[in-house]
């Protein structure tokens, strides 16, 4: 699936509009949308009780201060911790007084509140950590009524773990899945590894540093969509539209959806 032909390139915001936002909060999500992005990035993990949270470290440290594993702590206490005031603190030009006592959202309160009116791009990290993590997230799908949403491609899910986009794939063969690439290490076997790619995925997310016209010109031929990630100045969006990226990973959606509308 060759997405963007017209060169309408798919606006995923990153985190939510995170560049302006504490990454992973509700604000950064309604945020993103006022600034035209089309998708919204979950990166998840599991809590001690089995909730999907929307963090993207396997600790609460960095966004929170508190130093415990995410998977070692229940939703509950996850709930009280404040995710927004560390933005304030280290982007002072951004802040708001708003964004202080912001919450870790669970992935099911995020589906509640944005429903079928927006898409998402769904990372569940370490999955090996989870065995069954995989019929847990279609699970959450089916009860959260996301299902057919996802089967038409409104929710997308992403892994650098071709296992864990297999098993997914045996699960629910309608899901809309992509292989990330934090690098491709030779580019002898990119046609190769394609290929490969095609037999499970709909797409790829490269680092941006492995994007050239070989990579999008080879992921194309084999139906592949091309969404690199995470690119937030003009002149790198402007070049990977150049070379044909499909979508584009950023902490700034305005500055995709400003560049998209010239
Ligand atoms: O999912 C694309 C990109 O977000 C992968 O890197 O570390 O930000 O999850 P990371
Ligand atoms: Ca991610």
């Amino acid at each position: 699936m060759v997405e963007g032909s017209a060169r309408r390139v798919v606006n995923i915001a990153h985190r939510g509009a995170s560049g302006h936002a504490p990454e992973h909060t509700l604000a950064a999500y309604d945020l993103a949308l006022e600034m035209g992005a089309d998708f919204l990035e979950q990166d998840l993990h599991i809590t001690s009780d089995g909730a999907f949270v929307a963090i993207h470290d396997a600790t609460l440290q960095r966004t929170t201060g508190r130093p415990d594993l995410v998977r070692e702590t229940r939703l509950e206490d996850i709930r009280k911790l404040d995710a927004g005031s560390w933005f304030n603190e280290a982007y002072p030009e951004r802040a708001r007084a708003g964004f202080s006592g912001l919450r870790v959202p669970a992935m099911d309160e995020i589906f509640d509140r944005y429903g079928k009116s927006t898409k998402y791009y769904v990372e569940v990290k370490d999955p090996h950590l989870f065995p069954g993590v995989e019929q847990s997230f279609v699970d959450l799908l089916r009860e959260s009524g996301m299902m057919g949403h996802a089967r038409e491609g409104g929710v997308r899910v992403q892994s650098f773990d071709p296992e864990s986009l297999a098993r997914f794939q045996a699960i629910e063969p309608g899901l809309v899945l992509v292989r990330l690439f934090s690098f491709i290490q030779d580019k002898g076997i990119i046609s190769d590894e394609m290929a490969e790619t095609a037999t499970y995925a709909a797409g790829i997310g490269p680092d941006k540093f492995n994007v050239d016209d070989v990579v999008v010109s080879s992921a194309h031929d084999h139906g592949l969509f091309v969404n690199p990630f995470t690119v937030d100045t003009e002149a790198e969006m402007s070049d990977l539209i150049e070379s044909g990226a499909d979508g584009i990973f950023t902490n700034f959606p305005d500055r995709l959806a400003a560049l998209a509308a010239r």
